[in-house]
């Protein structure tokens, strides 16, 4: 490790402390405070995943500054804007801020979270911008926790956001990780290879958890063909942080555990999401995709289990699927 890159994180290390301390000690953490209990975190969550509160008098600059941080340094952490005339001062303000750390548990960024998203045009969420310590194609949230819980539990569970990490956390889910709000890159995919061979999927249940999960599914697949992956997908318009606050930890647990799915059959799912299948094209249209997605699959057996589906649904004969698909299994071969 060079030694900008370890000032850099030495500075993030300080700001988390700062933040964190701000939020459970200090009167002006208390309106967040609130906030996070209020979404069920306790006090040892917070401590676990380092929460802290930057609040809305900037304070990082001068606490940074004293402790003798230069300007030079301060200006590449991206914890801070910049006046014309070169003065820096905090670029987070009135958020709850979630520090994003590396795989050996250093923080190297922050995401900050309004605490309400009423009467705003900020975004919900605000990301460090990319540093010399941070590139967010390859960070994902919790990794440093997870992997390690993956060694034992044999697999990670891909959530869409931080708070879905944490609440599957508190249901003593640990292997959770988040990609930091944009879909899932080839450099964290290889990242997750190099710890496990299986893969759970358990984005939001709404339209775009549904068109995230299916691109995770085909990047995936495309480029680690050995990693298995499961679907879970959350009852309609919930995401797994509202699934576990309704319904509390056992019940999530069981969800996780049977509402999965194979790829596949999340595929002959989302193929129809927008089509209306009392309409003979769109049905014609389905079962054409549906058919080319079933010769995907390699098990025979399987292959027939998703057969017999489209048969019974569609009132089909049986032989003329099989045909297409044999016919669609030589092409490939
Ligand atoms: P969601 O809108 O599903 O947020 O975005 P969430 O995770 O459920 O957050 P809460 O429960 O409202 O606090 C999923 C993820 O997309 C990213 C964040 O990483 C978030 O966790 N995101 C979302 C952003 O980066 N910026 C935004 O403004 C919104
Ligand atoms: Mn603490
Ligand atoms: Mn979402
Ligand atoms: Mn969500
Ligand atoms: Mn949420």
């Amino acid at each position: 490790v060079d030694s900008l890159t370890a000032q850099l994180i030495d500075v993030h290390e300080l700001a988390s402390k700062l933040y964190h301390h701000i939020l459970v000690n200090t009167a002006a953490g208390e309106r967040a405070l609130d906030y996070l209990t209020k979404r069920g975190l306790s006090k040892d969550i917070i401590d676990q995943f380092s929460i802290g509160y930057a609040p809305p008098q900037r304070l990082m600059y001068q606490f940074l500054h004293d402790k003798n941080m230069d300007d030079d340094l301060l200006r590449q952490t991206g914890l801070f804007l910049e006046w014309q005339d070169g003065h820096l001062y905090d670029r987070f303000v009135d958020r709850v801020m979630f520090p994003i750390k590396n795989g050996s548990g250093k923080v190297i960024a922050f995401s900050g979270r309004l605490l309400s998203t009423e009467n705003t045009d900020q975004p919900k969420y605000l990301n460090s911008p990319e540093t010399k310590i941070f590139n967010k194609r390859k960070v994902l949230f919790n990794f440093d926790i997870a992997r390690k819980a993956a060694r034992r539990d044999g697999k990670l569970v891909l959530f869409e956001g931080f708070m879905d990490v944490i609440a599957a956390y508190r249901a003593d889910v640990t292997n959770g990780i988040a990609s930091m709000g944009t879909s899932l890159t080839e450099e964290q995919i290889s990242t997750i290879e190099r710890v496990t061979s299986s893969i759970d999927v358990c984005y939001d249940g709404d339209s775009a958890g549904q068109n995230a999960t299916n691109r995770a599914i085909s990047v995936i697949s495309e480029q680690a063909p050995k990693l298995e992956i499961e679907i879970v997908s959350m009852p309609a318009g919930i995401d797994p942080d509202e699934y576990l606050q309704k319904y509390g930890a056992e019940k999530f647990k069981d969800w996780l555990s049977s509402a999965r799915q194979t790829p596949v059959s999340f595929g002959l799912k989302y193929l129809r999401h927008d089509l209306n299948l009392d309409n003979e094209a769109d049905q014609i249209n389905y079962l054409n995709d549906a058919i080319k997605l079933i010769a995907t699959v390699s098990s025979e057996m399987e292959q027939d289990i998703y057969v017999n589906q489209l048969v019974a649904e569609f009132n089909l004969d049986k032989t003329a699927i099989t045909g297409q698909l044999r016919e669609l299994t030589r092409q490939r071969v």
